[in-house]
């Protein structure tokens, strides 16, 4: 039986126009860590803070930020997660709802994530969701979290179906990305965040075309060569000028679109290869080794389809090569699943697939391809 109510008014059709308030104060260099109290006061953030962490950063750097917080300003709570991936989980998530429950925290205090991606995404979710949003600070301590995870406001964690199934958009208040932080981390796994920033380096004239990011005198591609040339020293000044214009270009790009509806398309230049060899090797590759290969092979489709010169796709490996990670797919690579995990990528519409492609010269970038998925295997 239908209902009917007794009386009926008109349906009331609204449309509102929001726009996105992406305010995120950021600090790159030596020492910016120890902004973390000033940035609190500038951000007018509550007394309650809580320090997200993992055991092998906390032994180098917890001490060390915790000394910059001062017990008479704030109240501070530490929390240790799981080393690496295994934080990403509802489990933890709700740990930390429960911790920031009992301890009374309200809208005004904050979420301090000090850690690489993993902790930055567990921190993001759970600062987006508790209370519909407390305060978020992350202090990046790998370089892929300093040129990528903590910029752009994506949160996410795993579910047992799969990698950063759940998430939100939630941009953080502030990023202290501090060189220093670096020296900690394994040098493979410095090196492996090359692919990203190689990424960025390949996009830079097209974000500069059409964002408000400006470049330097000098290509990023040019300057990067350089430092890995010299020997990609963590120390060497140039590498906070290299994270500068990665966050620089990642945080133009987010503010003209921050739900990737266009031009945030052009961050998965080398991603769709790069995603699908690290689902296919169980992720045995790091994302950094996988968008490498990604844009290597990207490249080669690119001069196939007569859009850049032979010698980029030479430029491209030797850099990689010089850092130390793979230039091309892991021997006994399994194409035709290859092809399938990257029929089901997200960017899939209909049976075209949305692909960035170089064109012209390293640097630029053809964002708006729609690619046909009976082709991808052109891509391997
Ligand atoms: N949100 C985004 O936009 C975005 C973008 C890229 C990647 N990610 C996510 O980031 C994660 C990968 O991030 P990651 O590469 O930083 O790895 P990670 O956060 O898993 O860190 C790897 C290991 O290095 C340790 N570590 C981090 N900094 C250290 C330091 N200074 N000294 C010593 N040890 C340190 C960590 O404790 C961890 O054990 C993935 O979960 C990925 O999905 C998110």
């Amino acid at each position: 039986m239908r209902h009917k109510a007794k009386h009926r008014g008109p349906v009331v059709t609204m449309l509102w126009n929001t726009a996105l308030e992406v305010r995120t104060r950021v600090a790159v260099g030596a020492g910016a860590r120890h902004k973390l109290s000033s940035t609190l006061a500038q951000i007018g953030a509550g007394k309650r803070v809580l320090v997200l962490c993992q055991a092998s950063t906390a032994v180098h750097w917890l001490r060390d930020v915790l000394d910059d917080l001062p017990g008479e300003d704030f109240k501070v709570t530490t929390l240790e997660v799981p080393d690496g991936e295994a934080c990403k989980s509802t489990d933890w998530l709700i740990r930390i709802w429960e911790h920031l429950q009992e301890r009374g925290f309200d809208r005004h205090d904050t979420i301090v994530a000090l850690g690489g991606g993993s902790v930055s995404d567990l921190a993001g979710f759970a600062a987006s969701t508790y209370l519909r949003g407390l305060n978020l600070v992350i202090v990046p301590t790998s370089l892929l979290a300093q040129v990528d995870a903590a910029i752009g406001g994506k949160t996410a964690v795993n579910l047992p179906a799969g990698k950063n199934l759940a998430g939100t958009y939630f941009f953080p208040k502030a990023v202290l990305a501090d060189q220093e932080m670096l020296s900690t981390v394994p040098r493979k796994q410095v090196m492996s965040a090359i692919g990203e920033i190689l990424k960025y380096a390949m996009i830079e004239e097209t974000v500069a075309k059409n964002s408000d990011y400006e470049m330097g005198p000098t290509p990023l591609i040019d300057v990067l060569e350089k430092i890995i040339k010299d020997g990609f020293d963590i120390e060497d000044p140039g590498i906070s000028g290299l994270i500068t214009s990665c966050i620089k270009m990642k945080l133009y790009i987010v503010a003209r679109d921050p739900r990737e509806a266009n031009l945030r398309r052009i961050l998965n230049l080398g991603h769709t290869v790069g995603h699908a060899l690290e689902k296919v090797g169980d992720f045995k590759l790091s994302h950094g080794e996988a968008v490498g290969i990604g844009l290597v092979q990207t490249t080669k489709l690119s001069v196939a389809q007569k859009r850049i010169e032979k010698a980029a796709v030479e430029r491209v490996k030797e850099i990689l090569i010089r850092a130390e990670l793979p230039h091309e797919l892991p021997k006994g690579s399994n194409k035709e699943e290859l092809v399938s995990t990257m029929a089901h990528d997200k960017k899939r519409h209909g049976e075209n697939i949305k692909l960035v492609l170089p064109h012209t010269r390293l640097g630029m970038v053809d964002y708006e391809v729609s690619y046909p998925i009976a082709d991808l295997n052109k891509l391997l």
